[in-house]
């Protein structure tokens, strides 16, 4: 049995360094952690992630509808090719959609030990939030892309890190790689080191759209979403973290 963990937030919030210290944590433990980051993981992702992050090579501005597709399929192949065979062991109320009558907040219940545990860097909502609530798409047409996306895999757990984006924004300008990263995290955070940053140079007011629409979808599923105020120190993020993964999982 898989369980599926995602991380999100804006920009600076730390997101993924959490990730990162969770499946350091996780792993010293024993446990399989597949590692996912969002757009990426697969060719097609890395491939996409290059367009999004870099913008068009000439001077044409992409559009809010072309942004919502791509990443949505990036998206669409990290289910299909990653996501459902990890999670195809799973129990069926490992998967809100595949519950027809369930509550969109029905509380998870507490499932058995997972053998393996998904953790996401950014998923679907990171597409509510930034094509949605940033870009300003009708949240109607950003959700009915989602669900082809997704095919119904939600994660069971979804930490967002809350920060004003003030904060993150300032964050950003002196975050480098100055904490523990596994090999894989490392790698993808050099690569990511040389790519563009067409999200962060947006104007501050996108950036509290954003955070507004991650308070609000967590709002709406307060079940599974655990809130943190990313403004504390690391290591009490961290902790605040494993508490509620070992509340929920162990
Ligand atoms: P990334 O390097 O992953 O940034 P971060 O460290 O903040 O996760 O870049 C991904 C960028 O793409 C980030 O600015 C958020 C944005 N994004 C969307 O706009 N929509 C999405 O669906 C996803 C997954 C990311």
């Amino acid at each position: 049995m898989a369980a599926f963990i995602s991380f999100e937030g804006g920009e600076g919030s730390g997101k993924s360094t959490q990730a990162s210290v969770l499946t350091d944590r996780l792993m010293a433990l024993g446990i399989d952690v597949e590692f996912v980051h969002e757009p990426g993981t697969t060719e097609l992702g890395w491939q996409v992630r290059d367009i999004l992050k870099r913008g068009l090579h000439g001077d044409g501005d992409m559009s809010d509808h072309a942004e919502l597709l791509l990443f949505s399929a990036a998206r669409a192949e990290l289910v299909l090719k990653v996501l459902q065979p990890l999670l195809s062991s799973e129990k069926p109320d490992m998967s809100h959609g595949e519950q027809s009558d369930a509550q969109p907040d029905t509380p998870i219940a507490r499932p058995s030990i997972p053998d393996t545990i998904i953790i996401a860097d950014r998923y679907v909502d990171s597409t509510t939030a930034y094509q949605g609530y940033g870009r300003g798409i009708p949240l109607a047409q950003v959700e009915a892309v989602n669900a082809l996306a997704t095919q119904g895999i939600m994660p069971n757990l979804t930490f967002l890190l809350d920060l004003p984006p003030v904060s993150g924004l300032t964050r950003i300008g002196n975050l480098q790689l100055g904490f523990r990263l596994n090999d894989s995290v490392l790698h993808e955070s050099a690569t990511r080191a040389q790519e563009g940053a067409r999200f962060e140079e947006e104007p501050l007011e996108f950036h509290e759209r954003v955070r507004q629409g991650y308070r609000e979808l967590a709002a709406r599923e307060p079940g599974r979403f655990c809130v943190i105020d990313a403004a504390q120190p690391q290591e009490r993020v961290s902790e605040i973290i494993w508490a509620e993964l070992c509340r929920r999982f162990f």
